[in-house]
């Protein structure tokens, strides 16, 4: 029989991703480079961050540079590995104000050395905060955690392969302590994951937003979490049936 009970809003999402896309039209629709675009983007992921901490959000994952994004204008990807820096540098106040813990997500050995020792260095300090995680995901591409996550995997040679597990790839994935993101959100309109926590992701609902990235102020999120909260989420099962898949 189908259920006809009206539907509870959902819990909060544990953890959010962000897409965080339209940088550069930003830019381009005011006559300005790409760069400042990106400058604004940064602005806007310290708001949306700080934001996402007062509403109590646990853990958030911003995808600030793609393992496909080398494939840009040299001047453009050095000025993004400078916003980063800057980012670790300048944001450790903050963490420690807001018991903020830094986490890292993507290729490390991929980065320029002084980025890898920022963020070794971010995690480091950070590492005792209890507040909420900010999962940074630099270098970052969905098939190439998964790869590494198999490579690690066959250098145990625990089993053999028709007895592998999902746990036995999830265990080897970049923070496998980390829940599943809840929601994904894309600003400025595009309907892609391009390639973002394609494992993690995999009952993750999707949220697209029009306005671009360096626009998003806290009421962006707070409309996309009141979205997200009314929507039925089904893992797989049947509607109605309120029972997770995993
Ligand atoms: C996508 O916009 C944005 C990026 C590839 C870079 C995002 C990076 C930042 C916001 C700065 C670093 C952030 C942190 C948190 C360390 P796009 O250039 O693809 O925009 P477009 O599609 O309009 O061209």
């Amino acid at each position: 029989m189908k259920n006809t009970a009206p539907a509870e809003k959902l819990p909060a999402p544990v953890h959010i991703g962000i897409i965080m896309d339209g940088n550069g039209r930003w830019a381009v629709n005011r006559g300005l480079v790409r760069t400042q675009g990106h400058l604004e983007g940064l602005k806007a992921a310290k708001r949306i961050t700080k934001a996402a901490s007062e509403l109590g959000v646990k853990y958030i994952t911003l995808y600030a540079f793609s393992t496909e994004n080398w494939k840009r204008a040299s001047e453009e990807v050095d000025f993004i590995m400078g916003l980063i820096k800057q980012y670790l540098r300048s944001e450790f106040d903050f963490s420690k104000r807001n018991h903020i813990r830094v986490r890292f997500t993507g290729n490390m050995e991929g980065l320029p050395v002084d980025i890898q020792k920022e963020i070794t260095e971010t995690i480091k300090q950070t590492a005792e905060f209890d507040g909420m995680q900010v999962v940074l995901a630099i270098n970052y591409g969905g098939r190439d955690e998964i790869i590494r996550a198999l490579k690690k995997f066959i250098q145990t040679a625990e089993k053999k392969h028709e007895d592998i597990t999902e746990n036995d790839i999830h265990r080897f994935l970049d923070n496998p302590d980390i829940p599943d993101p809840d929601l994904i959100i894309r600003s400025a309109g595009e309907y892609r994951t391009s390639n973002f926590l394609l494992w993690e992701g995999a009952y993750s609902e999707i949220y697209v937003s029009q306005k671009l990235w360096p626009d998003w102020e806290k009421s962006d999120l707070e409309t996309a979490i009141e979205n997200y909260q009314k929507r039925e989420r089904r893992f797989g099962a049947e509607t109605g049936n309120k029972a997770s898949g995993f």
